[in-house]
């Protein structure tokens, strides 16, 4: 009778020990805006101050090669949500732009795709995205949502459906200052001038109808230009708490205060069964804000200081895991969607960037500084504390890890990009899978990185390079973002190679002269992207000009359009 009681016990210990152990974790997945790699103390910055992100280092794996899929926000995040290139869900743009600028654009995440928050919520999950999203909104209607958060698994969002631009905020400029001088007005409205000129001298004859129907076109395409980007912040600034506009434009002010508490309420609701938050800053994008409390605490002026929240805010959601008793039942992640910035200097000449440190260039090139991004993983008692991996991995590793730990499955008739981390953060593998990444520039292959499985080489060649200007500097500073299509590039035959392990910062090119290697590296690397360009399956480009351009029947608006589309609802009612 002992014996089996005793069995019993046993028995029950070990089904209550292996359902515990097989629990599925929540998520807590946190992107920052723009932040460089360089910016954080757990990678080497040592003036400014981020303890909470730091702790997530000490307790968890750093990633010292997390490379995110592009270096722009709208393809980076779809590759973030999906485990897959881009160029896969048409999020990487055959034409210059390469990221949705204005809210009432067709463009956006095909709602074919599968993001890890759609397999989480068929899985049982509560899921939440707070803050930033940039995949688009509507297609045909003004409230059809087809591009929404809600249509890709997130059962609450509390954010913005775009991002955060210098014109959504007054005092800050415009991001299409620049813009403007790539635009014909100058030399219309001399053209237009001097036909008028001559045409009243009688030097030449024209019908007075022509001459004035051009003065008309001229006028109205600079009108057009204008008021465009007069009413930016109204049409495109705005709030949302799941499919209502409550603030437009938003007020900055307090808008990360708001988000954390959003974040911890909902944490605090869902506490007893499991959820994933995507928690996405929209900080430290330009136009920069930081709360009172923040505001000149930090060495590096507004940037600094913007960081500096970031940090708080990331401490108040470990603070909620901690007192809800869940940071052993909770993966957090926190990356940044691309490298800092460095074209941001503000209007009045202070420095809006962040840093990459020793990595070269930044946000829209695949130089590192570039698209080597943090990558901070935690998880008390499951993933090991204080642990370095230096392997490549990717923004695109998170979506299979999520499925898996879920316990859900990816579909399986499409490519998934992605791998498991769990493998290699729990040291069950030594290497990471990712033998090859490809780095596009909007939907041209730029650069293959190469890890050959035998070898701690980390080989990447460049097929073309961004021209900088001042040509000895590393931005675009004429264009605010590098671009990806000629004449704004470089094509290289044969291409350039480094070898990042020996040269991180890309510094010098290797020449068949002096790599004997050079040959063989470039064949392995053509080989590789020959089988990677076959997986791709044509789609339609969602960052074509007819998906970018303004439809005003796609408009959200919070009141009329007559009275610019303006309201100030948050905080009326609490979801
Ligand atoms: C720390 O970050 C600031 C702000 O981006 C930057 O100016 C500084 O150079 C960084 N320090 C290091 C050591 O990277």
């Amino acid at each position: 009778m002992k014996s089996t009681c005793c069995c019993l016990a046993l028995l029950l210990l070990e089904v209550c020990c292996s359902v515990y152990a097989e629990k599925r974790p929540n998520f807590v997945l946190i992107m920052v805006d723009d932040l460089g790699i360089g910016d954080l103390g757990c990678y080497g910055n040592k003036t400014l101050r981020t303890p909470n992100i730091d702790r997530l280092a000490k307790e968890g794996v750093r990633l010292t090669q997390h490379i995110a899929a592009a270096p722009l926000c709208t393809p980076s995040r779809a590759a973030f949500l999906t485990g897959r290139y881009p160029i896969r869900s048409g999020m990487a743009g055959l034409g210059r732009v390469g990221v949705f600028i204005i809210s009432a654009s067709s463009g956006g995440l095909p709602t074919e795709e599968v993001t890890f928050a759609k397999v989480a919520k068929q899985q049982g999950y509560h899921t939440a995205l707070i803050g930033k999203w940039h995949l688009g909104l509507n297609c045909e209607r003004n409230n059809d949502y087809c591009h929404h958060p809600s249509a890709h698994g997130f059962d609450h969002f509390y954010g913005i459906p775009m991002t955060n631009l210098r014109d959504c905020q007054p005092g800050h400029g415009s991001v299409f200052t620049n813009v403007q001088a790539h635009l014909p007005f100058k030399s219309l409205g001399v053209g237009v001038a001097t036909v008028s000129l001559l045409h009243a001298r009688g030097v030449v004859t024209m019908q007075r109808r022509l001459v004035l129907s051009l003065v008309v076109v001229a006028g109205a395409a600079a009108a057009t230009f204008g008021l465009f980007v007069a009413t930016f912040p109204f049409f495109n600034c705005f709030l949302m708490r799941n499919l209502e506009v409550v603030e437009q434009p938003y007020v900055s002010e307090n808008l990360t205060q708001r988000m954390t508490e959003q974040a911890v309420g909902f944490m605090e609701k869902n506490s007893a069964r499991p959820f994933l938050l995507f928690f996405s800053f929209i900080q430290v994008h330009t136009a920069l804000f930081a709360s009172a409390a923040f505001q000149r605490t930090s060495q590096h002026g507004i940037y600094g200081d913007a960081v500096q929240e970031v940090d708080w805010s990331v401490g108040q959601l470990m603070q909620t895991l901690a007192r809800l008793k869940l940071r052993e039942n909770t993966l957090v992640y926190l990356t940044s969607d691309q490298g800092a910035h460095l074209e941001e200097i503000s209007v009045r000449g202070e420095v809006h960037r962040g840093s990459n440190g020793i990595y070269k260039a930044g946000k829209s090139t695949n130089w590192e500084g570039g698209i080597r991004v943090p990558g901070l993983l935690s998880w008390t008692g499951t993933l090991p504390a204080g642990k370095d991996i230096d392997e490549p991995t990717s923004n695109m590793d998170l979506f299979p890890t999520v499925v898996k730990l879920t316990r859900g499955t990816a579909p399986e008739e499409r490519v998934i990009d992605g791998h498991d981390l769990m493998p290699l953060l729990q040291g069950k593998v030594e290497k990471s899978k990712h033998e090859f990444l490809f780095h596009y520039c909007n939907a041209y292959i730029n650069a293959v990185r190469w890890h050959p499985p035998n070898s701690n080489s980390i080989w990447k060649v460049f097929f073309f390079s961004p021209n900088f200007y001042p040509e000895n500097g590393t931005a675009c500073m004429h264009t605010h973002a590098c671009f990806c299509t000629e004449p704004y590039v470089t094509h290289h035959n044969p291409p350039l190679l480094f070898e990042l392990s020996r040269d991180p910062s890309e510094t010098r090119s290797l020449s068949p002269d002096t790599e004997p290697a050079f040959h063989s590296v470039l064949k392995e690397i053509r080989a590789a992207l020959a089988l990677h360009e076959e997986s791709i399956t044509p789609v339609q480009d969602q960052l074509a000009l007819e998906h970018l351009l303004w439809k005003p029947w796609l408009q959200p608006c919070c009141s009329t359009l007559s009275r610019l589309c303006r309201c100030e609802r948050d905080g009326e009612k609490d979801s």
